[in-house]
């Protein structure tokens, strides 16, 4: 990678650095599992990522954490593709094993910040429905820019969403969702009344219930003619 597209990609303020860096330097343990795809990495795991997505139905979560979500929603909806991105390879790690144990078929999980691995492989407007749930809200104003929601984090993202996409955002923070209701309309979401299809819970989600944190959901519609 070139030190113009390097800075340019630390300038958007990836999380975890590169994808395409991380890989060259890290020291940790590999994860093997047929469910998982390092499409930067393998050029048949490119392949695959590319022929998965294709097809459709697809939803994307960003950021599933140990996979609640996204292990329920695959189960629960058997006729879509769901593709998981998170940073944490621990995380990727516990997920697996949650999918394994129950069975799931339909889900492939990718490890980097969303930013950099959704869009060299996904085709323009492939996305059904995307889900960033309980996202991180980055407090330290220096951290501010690698917050997902709001015009620049959400950029590189808005191509890969098909006309009439359905957009979730979860939070129990205020300021994450009052990001999202400036972010998303002026990418040109409009807010729905619901999602118009069962969606579980995540595990974030569950420990605010049991602790009593309220939290809320807001759900828009991705209008391609829309937006600034
Ligand atoms: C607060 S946790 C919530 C996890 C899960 N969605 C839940 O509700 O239980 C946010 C997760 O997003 C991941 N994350 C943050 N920024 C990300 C990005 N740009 N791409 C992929 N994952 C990201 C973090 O590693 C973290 O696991």
């Amino acid at each position: 990678m070139s030190d113009e597209r390097r800075e340019d990609f630390e300038a958007k303020g990836l999380v975890g650095g590169h994808p395409e860096i991380r890989a060259k330097t890290r020291r940790c343990v590999e994860v093997e599992h047929s469910s998982f795809w390092t499409p930067l990495e393998s050029d048949s795991h490119a392949t695959a990522l590319r022929q998965f997505s294709a097809p459709g139905p697809l939803a994307v979560e960003i950021g599933f954490g140990r996979g609640l979500f996204l292990g329920r929603f695959a189960m629960q909806h058997c006729d879509w593709h769901c593709l998981g991105v998170e940073v944490k390879r621990k995380l990727v790690r516990e997920a697996l094993v949650r999918f394994d144990k129950w069975g799931v078929v339909n889900a492939r999980l990718l490890l980097g910040d969303a930013r950099a691995l959704l869009p060299p492989f996904l085709e323009k407007g492939s996305i059904d429905a995307l889900f960033i749930l309980f996202p991180d809200p980055w407090w330290k104003k220096k951290h501010h820019k690698r917050r997902l929601l709001d015009a620049v984090g959400l950029a590189p993202l808005v191509p890969l969403l098909k006309d009439n996409a359905l957009v979730v955002v979860r939070s129990d923070v205020p300021v994450v969702l009052d990001l999202a209701r400036i972010a998303l309309p002026a990418i040109g979401c409009e807010l729905t009344d619901g999602p118009g299809l069962e969606l579980p819970v995540t595990d974030r989600e569950r420990v605010c219930d049991r602790i009593g944190i309220p939290s809320q959901e807001l759900c828009y519609r991705f209008r391609a003619s829309g937006g600034a």
